[in-house]
């Protein structure tokens, strides 16, 4: 168990590890406590070794005294006279300075004594209160290694420990007792001089003492629960990570994240000693464990991180193409000036390399050394600040085709260098270093939703920083069906017939409730498309809902349910003649969305008043599919032919009271509609008839747990400013999606399971045919087996129709527990575009609808 500065620096804190050692002693271990030095103390020694007056460095040595005082005072103990011999040992070395030993080897000394101190301080408190405890001086089992490249300094201030099982070891500490202390950070050398472990050399020791001892675990007590899927810091919302292999964890404390020093994991590969991460002050929270690879999680990238102050060097050499010992003449100037090259890119004649600033000392002085030697050989180009951006996960390029949206966003970023590591486990993009803050939350979010970080697998993400530590989680409502009452009255549905829709109204009306709020807006539709069940079309015309409709069933649905009074909209796309003498003959408001029926069939219009849909020119959405704008899009008139359709409508007596756009499915950033009405204003302005401005639907819904909702409050707020610069144009909008996504779900039972080449396959009684989104468009629906909600989750499931296609997978690599013939499995947030687009295929039957009014 390994304590840092912090955990030794009070009596509190001892009292916590006491009784930590004391319950591990109780689960019948044998423990070895290593200790840091009390904060703050490493430091003043450091300084005191900087001293060169006698006297200073004297009194460094009574303050440091004075702190161990303090904190034997607080423990209410006598100075126990091992403590004091140490102490005065240290005056002793304050006292004759480097000369005796020799400067390295004293600064080695006096810096050991931070350890030598707190660890003895410790021992005298731990055995008076009850836990006879041994010390134990690591220096009698850390023996420093020789390595090649070594010179005095690393040798005695940065060594290495080559560290084996030793049963041998493991006999001598048994036969002399059941928990001892030791120091972190210091080992001997051949010589027998004290030698010191250099950065993280704590977490390091603890390392070494576990795999000597081939432990049952190493266990580092730090400030925090453990490693995240991103610095806290800057992502609130980043996941603890529970599990992760030596090599994972290991890239990721070299890329960023400082609770674990990355050499500390090498140790303890070999005799793959588990290594855990605690929280000193919540030892109640799961922590993270690390240990030997286990391939029982769907891949995920785990993490990522973002190293600033990182320096590029471009060298472009003319010459370099194929010519034979290029690299080896640029990378002799690194050596040569003592400077660690990180990344490496190249081209036919250029290569790029980052240095990274925790590797090397980089002070502009050393950069512009190099460069001028550079120069020698080929051009230079230094850029400077620049951030790596590196995502972390074991088999990262088979994760590739997840990442589409994250690469998108560094498509609108200047990428000085990417790299793949030859190890598969990182993908590293150099950007800028003005633009990482703000970026790193938005591309956590964009790797959640995209299904690249797998938020849903709870055996290997925990809890948010912020649940954790923060002001605590945005409260997030938790599904209908999750509550007791109502999932027994699923599985009676289920029981009934499978497979089944299930809608629940309440959920609907308080969806639409929500948007009520909006002040800028003057009318919501329904864009009935989402799903036309008469119940929904009914609760919503209650709560004051006009409709959106696309085709003239869609019309004669509406019509044939709500009241007569209520406006309709019909915008269709590429619809016939007919279509629209059909929408005609109805109260709807008509939108166009194209030159050619105001072209060739003006006529019909005559007299009319319109909307007229236009393609502002992108689209967005949560999957290319749904993506309604663009010239690769479809829909919409594009605004270089506004003029021209103006001029028909004109000849025609046709009045474009209306503009109109729709971008796309599935958006969640709030400035989206601001924007959109911002455009569609500005358009306005120019053709002057107009007087509402529909800015589409779109709302998305978070489907990954985890993934933050469309903040509605900032969607208020960006479009009360829109509103305000264009007062007099009446704002519509038509969403679909956000009113009946998680209102409905869909019910199917366990028919068989299959394992197959690693894989465990569950099927149910429907897929594609009644839900085809996963299908379409990949799309992430929760699954979850209804019949044992609560139960231990433990295998992971590719989950399947009986459909013939192999696209016919409702969701994969997803954690269930262990199901039986017969269970009821529920696919959630199946209330939109979920019936709608079932259809017939392979003569599965129709899947009934049932709704619940309470
Ligand atoms: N207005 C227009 C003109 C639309 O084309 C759509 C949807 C909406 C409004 C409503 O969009 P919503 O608020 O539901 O996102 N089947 C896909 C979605 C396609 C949406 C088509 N148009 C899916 O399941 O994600």
């Amino acid at each position: 168990m390994k304590f840092g500065g912090t955990s030794v620096a009070t009596l509190p804190r001892w009292q916590n590890i006491l009784e930590l050692a004391t319950s591990r002693r109780a689960e019948g271990a044998r423990v070895v406590v290593v200790v840091s030095a009390l904060s703050g103390i490493t430091d003043a020694l450091k300084q005191m070794c900087g001293e060169g007056d006698k006297g200073k460095r004297i009194e460094a040595a009574r303050a440091i005294e004075q702190r161990h005082y303090e904190l034997l005072g607080h423990m209410e103990l006598e100075l126990p006279p091992a403590l004091d011999a140490r102490l005065k040992d240290l005056l002793a070395l304050a006292e004759d300075g480097p000369a005796k030993l020799g400067e390295l080897a004293w600064q080695a000394q006096v810096q050991a004594h931070g350890e030598l101190l707190s660890s003895t301080l410790g021992a005298a408190f731990l055995s008076r209160s009850g836990l006879a405890t041994q010390w134990l001086d690591a220096r009698d089992c850390l023996a420093a290694v020789a390595l090649p490249n070594q010179n005095e300094r690393t040798k005695l201030l940065s060594a290495m420990v080559d560290a084996r099982p030793e049963p041998a070891l493991n006999a001598r500490l048994a036969a002399k007792g059941e928990v001892f202390i030791t120091q972190g950070f210091i080992a001997r050398e051949s010589e027998g001089r004290t030698v010191l472990l250099g950065r993280g050399g704590s977490d390091t020791s603890a390392s070494y003492f576990g795999a000597l001892l081939k432990a049952a675990r190493v266990e580092i007590w730090t400030d925090v629960a453990g490693m995240f899927t991103a610095n806290p810091r800057q992502v609130p919302g980043a996941r603890l990570l529970q599990k992760l292999d030596y090599e994972e964890a290991q890239e990721i404390a070299s890329t960023g994240a400082k609770v674990l020093h990355p050499r500390c994991l090498s140790p303890l590969r070999e005799p793959r000693v588990p290594l855990l991460v605690k929280d000193t002050n919540r030892p109640e929270l799961e922590g993270t464990v690390i240990g030997p690879q286990v391939r029982e999680h769907a891949p995920s990238v785990k993490a990522i991180s973002a190293r600033k102050g990182i320096t590029l060097v471009s060298m472009e050499s003319v010459g370099m193409w194929q010519q034979v010992g290029f690299l080896a003449d640029v990378f002799a100037q690194f050596k040569q000036h003592g400077l660690s090259v990180d990344l490496i890119g190249s081209a036919e004649t250029n290569v790029t390399v980052s240095l990274d600033p925790t590797e090397n000392l980089l002070d502009s002085d050393a950069v512009a050394a190099l460069a001028a030697d550079l120069a020698k050989v080929c051009r230079v180009k230094v850029i400077a600040p620049c951030a790596a951006i590196t995502l972390v996960g074991r088999g990262m390029r088979s994760m590739l085709h997840t990442l589409s949206t994250v690469l998108a966003e560094f498509g609108q970023l200047r990428v000085h260098l990417i790299s793949q590591s030859s190890n598969n486990l990182n993908l590293t993009f150099v950007v800028d270093e003005n633009v990482v803050d703000e970026l790193l939350p938005h591309l956590h979010e964009l790797l959640i939703a995209a299904g690249a970080l797998r938020t849903d697998d709870s055996a290997l993400f925990g809890p948010s920083w912020q649940s954790l530590y923060g002001s605590g989680e945005v409260a997030i409502s938790s599904a209908w069906w999750r509550e007791p009452g109502q999932r027994k009255r699923l599985l009676g549905i289920a029981a009934e017939a499978t497979p089944r829709y299930v809608y629940h109204l309440p959920t609907v009306r308080s969806q639409a409730q929500s948007l009520k709020q909006l002040g800028a807006v003057d009318r919501l539709h329904y864009a009935v498309k989402a799903n036309t069940h008469p119940a929904i079309l009914s609760a919503l015309a209650e709560e004051g809902f006009a409709f959106e409709c696309v085709s003239p069933g869609e019309l004669d649905a509406v019509s044939a349910t709500v009241p007569t009074e209520v406006p309709l909209l019909f915008t269709p796309n590429f619809a016939s003649r007919s279509d629209f003498e059909r929408g005609l003959a109805t109260r709807a408001t008509i939108t166009l969305d194209a030159l050619y029926p105001v072209e060739h069939w003006g006529e019909l219009f005559r007299g009319r008043e319109v909307s007229l849909r236009v393609d502002l020119g992108r689209g967005l959405g949560h999957h290319e599919k749904v993506r309604t704008g663009g010239s690769g899009s479809k829909f919409g008139l594009p605004v270089d032919q506004l003029d021209s359709f103006l001029r028909h409508a004109d000849a025609h007596g046709i009045t474009v009271r209306g503009l109109h756009a729709h971008l796309g499915s599935g958006i969640l950033d709030p400035k989206h509609w601001g924007e959109v009405y911002g455009q569609l204003a500005s358009l306005a302005e120019r053709i002057g008839s107009i007087a509402f401005l529909n800015i589409g639907g779109g709302l998305g819904v978070p489907s990954h747990p985890g993934e933050a909702r469309l903040d509605l409050a900032a969607l208020d707020t960006v479009l009360r400013q829109v509103k305000a610069a264009y007062p007099h144009y009446q704002l519509w909008m038509e969403p679909g999606r956000y009113l009946v996504a998680d209102a409905g779900v869909l019910l199917a039972r366990v028919t068989q399971t299959k394992g197959k080449g690693g894989w465990r396959y569950l099927g149910v009684d429907t897929g594609m045919n009644s839900l085809i989104r996963p299908a379409l468009y990949d799309a992430w629906h929760e699954i979850a087996n209804l019949s044992r909600l609560g139960e231990e989750a433990d295998g992971l499931f590719q989950v399947v129709g009986p459909i013939c296609e192999s696209g016919d997978v409702l969701g994969s690599d997803r954690r269930l527990p262990e199901p039986a013939e017969g269970d009821v499995v529920l696919i959630a947030q199946a209330g939109a575009y979920g019936k709608v687009m079932s259809s017939p295929y392979n003569l599965r039957g129709d899947t009934e609808e049932v709704v619940l009014d309470d």
